[in-house]
């Protein structure tokens, strides 16, 4: 079988290495080869988050552009995935009579098949369960382009947070194996890959065995630090409950772990840390960090903020800009509160009129924009390692790389240095990116 696949991504990095596996699947199973027009499609699947309304509501409003495409086409299949799939089911149907599958983020390997079946019976398909892990085994290999790859070394959620939806859309923590992982990254460390990203929705709460011992993600850190040709690993997102000392020391010792951690923080306020149910105190945070600064003095750190939890007041929103102020993060994300269905908070009286969040939201993002600007003039006249990743998206006669703390920087060399270390000079600092020039390759 050939025809094409158009796949559109919301929301997270996990669902950005969710659609890799499910253009991987369709590659496979029905020779599918990925289109950006949705008019020229066989297959089109929408990859959905529902951590926000926003990104919810997203999804109908783009389902209802394609819907007139199966005039055209009545073989054309619409599949919706990912998170809106996963707590929706076959709501998704109800509302949208004309999907033809729905499918969760732990069934995605199973598309082929569902595909297949709503063909042959004419009857719409819906499997959004938790097979617990089955779908890593059943992918293909990972295809991968240029030098950077992200590994998902765990899935799901299990500390229900108040606001979040995560935990019921993913399911609960589940880590891959450590000969998966370790085999995973040694195989794209083969094939010219020199810096790894390992992904989880709470990457420290992954937990494997090693040889019979228990182990945790400094010591996973440890064991992949030895392979040879991998230049640079990453890892996102991790839980502040969960940043032991060990990851800390990890830091210390291990020159290849970039000196960038996102560490989501969401509040400065302890009565409203204590709402979410997040499991930390501002202390136990500012804790965490002094010592992974003491650690690696040069780690830049990015966290996610909530604006106008129910509850929140003026003081603990004051408290929230004090605690970003004193720790100085580096590009930093915020949000608004977006009640979600079936979560403890969506159930939380809110008092805070509309105007006021948003008025928090901006006073926020002005601190955080500021903070991650002067971090990018600090590193003026710097010289960077930046890991090449190829043409430049503005010039095609430039290069872009990205530094460790995960900055963009264009400069000026030759194409032949994607895909591999180079140092650079920073000679401007603009407002999503950075200009250097190439030193020596
Ligand atoms: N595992 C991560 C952590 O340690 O917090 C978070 C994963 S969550 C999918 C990504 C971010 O979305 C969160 O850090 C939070 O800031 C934001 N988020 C989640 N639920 C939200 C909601 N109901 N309203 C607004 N933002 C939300
Ligand atoms: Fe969501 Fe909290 Fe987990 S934000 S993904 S429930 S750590």
């Amino acid at each position: 079988m050939s025809g094409k696949l158009f796949l559109r991504t919301y929301g997270c990095q996990m669902n950005e290495v969710d659609s890799a596996m499910i253009s991987g699947v369709l590659a496979d199973a029905e020779g599918l080869a990925p289109t950006a027009r949705p008019d020229e499609a066989d297959v089109i699947v929408f990859n959905t988050c529902s951590v926000r309304e926003k990104a919810q509501e997203k999804v109908f409003a783009d389902l209802g552009r394609v819907r007139h495409l199966k005039r055209d086409n009545p073989r054309l299949m619409i599949a919706v995935g990912g998170c809106v799939a996963s707590q929706e089911g076959a709501g998704i149907i109800a509302r949208a009579p004309f999907v033809d599958v729905v499918f969760g983020p732990q069934t995605l390997h199973r598309l082929p098949e569902l595909l297949a079946r709503r063909r042959t019976s004419g009857e719409a398909q819906v499997d959004v369960s938790f097979p617990e892990i089955e779908k890593f085994d059943r992918l293909p290999a990972p295809r991968v382009a240029g030098a950077s790859a992200f590994v998902s070394i765990m899935e799901g959620c299990s500390k229900y947070c108040s606001f979040c939806v995560v935990p019921y859309t993913r399911g609960e923590e589940v880590s891959r194996p450590f000969a998966d992982v370790v085999g995973e990254v040694a195989a794209l460390v083969e094939r010219g890959v020199r810096e790894v990203t390992l992904l989880g929705q709470n990457v420290n709460a992954w937990r494997g065995d090693i040889g019979g011992a228990p182990a945790d993600l400094a010591e996973l850190l440890r064991y992949l630090a030895e392979i040879e040709g991998l230049e640079r690993l990453r890892y996102t997102t991790s839980h502040p409950r969960e940043f032991t000392q060990r990851l800390i020391d990890a830091h210390a010792e291990l020159p290849l772990l970039a000196p960038h951690v996102h560490l989501p923080v969401q509040s400065g306020a302890d009565r409203v840390l204590a709402a979410m149910k997040r499991g930390y105190t501002v202390l136990e945070y500012r804790s965490i960090v002094r010592r992974l600064r003491k650690a690696r003095p040069d780690v830049s750190l990015t966290s996610d903020f909530i604006v106008g939890f129910p509850g929140e007041s003026e003081a603990d929103f004051a408290a929230t800009l004090a605690l970003a102020r004193d720790l100085e993060f580096d590009g930093s994300f915020s949000f608004l509160y977006s009640p979600r269905p079936g979560t403890p908070a969506a159930e939380l009286a809110d008092a805070t009129p509309r105007e006021e969040k948003h008025e928090r939201l901006q006073r926020l993002q002005a601190l955080l924009d500021a903070q991650a600007h002067a971090m990018s003039e600090s590193m003026l006249d710097r010289v960077e390692r930046v890991l090449v990743e190829g043409p430049s998206r503005k010039d095609a006669g430039e290069l872009a790389g990205r530094t460790g703390n995960n900055r963009v920087v264009n400069f000026r060399g030759a194409a032949a240095l994607a895909g591999r270390f180079a140092d650079v000079r920073i000679t401007a600092a603009l407002a999503h990116s950075l200009r250097g020039e190439l030193l020596d390759a």
